[in-house]
């Protein structure tokens, strides 16, 4: 099935405070997974499921992510000069990547306030939602099956990962409904950061979601919930109560490797896995990691 939907939207304007002092200057989404900064991959992610046009919301210290995707000439001149096409080609990688926009997040208010500040900019089609800190292993493919579904149902979608119940207080979690597809829900209602004993499921909702514009009016009159944050979350439940209004709300299961990159542990994980299985670090890495695990104690 071909989609129509042109339009990512990356919110990138969070505060990142469970990395610092690394995000005290710089965005999380700027830290390096092995050679490439988080967003890199999420953009590439978005181009590969045919999405060219990115808007990436932005808050404080924004102008590393709108570098990173522009051109610097005078690295360019420097390696071309010294005819080094190898890094040349490193530098340019990201440059050409999509037709990029930028809009500012004044204050972090919560994701639902960043994805209100790409109103303008989407107008009415449905569009995709990328978090700039997750990333999802290029070789699974998520986004392609999700903007499908959106086509199919005519709804809003959002990706799902079966969680440790010990790990579902870090998330957001959906109360489920089978479809006639095995790897596809309908959702019936959302908790955001839920008690084990109180979520409704191990499903986890995770960073991509395919949203139809009817959320938008919807966050306008969302008040600020968990945290005085306006929670995309908040705004999901009030279209997955409205089918009729909105098409409503269906979960596509998501079963291969994700990384979230805002998370220090997960981060130090994604990284190993990652450089692991590179073609260029692997060789040398594996040998090493494993006399290294060998010699490590589990407490
Ligand atoms: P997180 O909750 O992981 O981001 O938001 P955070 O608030 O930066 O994290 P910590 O807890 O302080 O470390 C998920 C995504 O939504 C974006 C973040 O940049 C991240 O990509 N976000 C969050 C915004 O763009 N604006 C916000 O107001 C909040």
């Amino acid at each position: 099935m071909t989609s129509r939907i042109t339009k990512a939207v990356i919110p990138a304007a969070g505060l990142g405070t469970r990395f610092l002092p690394a995000t005290k200057a710089m965005p999380k989404e700027m830290l390096p997974v092995v050679d490439k900064p988080a967003i890199q991959y999420v953009v590439e992610e978005a181009v590969e499921a045919g999405l060219t046009d990115v808007l990436m919301v932005t808050g404080r210290n924004k102008n590393a992510l709108e570098n990173h995707f522009d051109r610097v000439a005078e690295l360019e001149a420097s390696l071309e000069a010294k005819g080094d096409t190898v890094k040349l080609a490193k530098v340019n990688e990201s440059t050409d990547l999509a037709d990029m926009h930028y809009v500012r997040q004044g204050d972090p208010l919560g994701l639902g306030h960043a994805v209100l500040r790409a109103r303008m900019h989407v107008g009415q089609e449905p569009f995709a939602v990328l978090l700039g800190d997750d990333i999802i292993d290029a070789r699974d493919t998520l986004l392609t099956r999700m903007l499908d579904e959106q086509v199919a149902r005519d709804a809003s979608i959002v990706a799902l990962l079966e969680v440790d119940p010990d790990s579902i207080h870090l998330y957001g979690a959906a109360a489920v409904e089978p479809t006639d597809e095995p790897d596809v829900v309908r959702i019936t209602g959302m908790v955001e950061k839920p008690a084990k004993e109180v979520a409704p499921s191990n499903y986890a909702v995770i960073g991509r979601y395919v949203l139809k514009p009817e959320v938008f009016e919807i966050l306008e009159h969302t008040e600020p919930g968990k945290g005085g944050e306006i929670q995309l979350t908040d705004a999901l439940m009030t279209m997955a109560n409205d089918v009729e209004g909105t098409g409503g709300v269906f979960g596509v299961i998501f079963r291969g490797r994700r990384y979230d990159t805002g998370d220090k542990l997960d981060y130090i994980k994604a990284v190993i896995q990652l450089a692991a299985d590179r073609a260029d670090l692997g060789p040398e890495l594996r040998p090493w990691l494993v006399e290294y695990a060998a010699g490590l104690d589990t407490v």
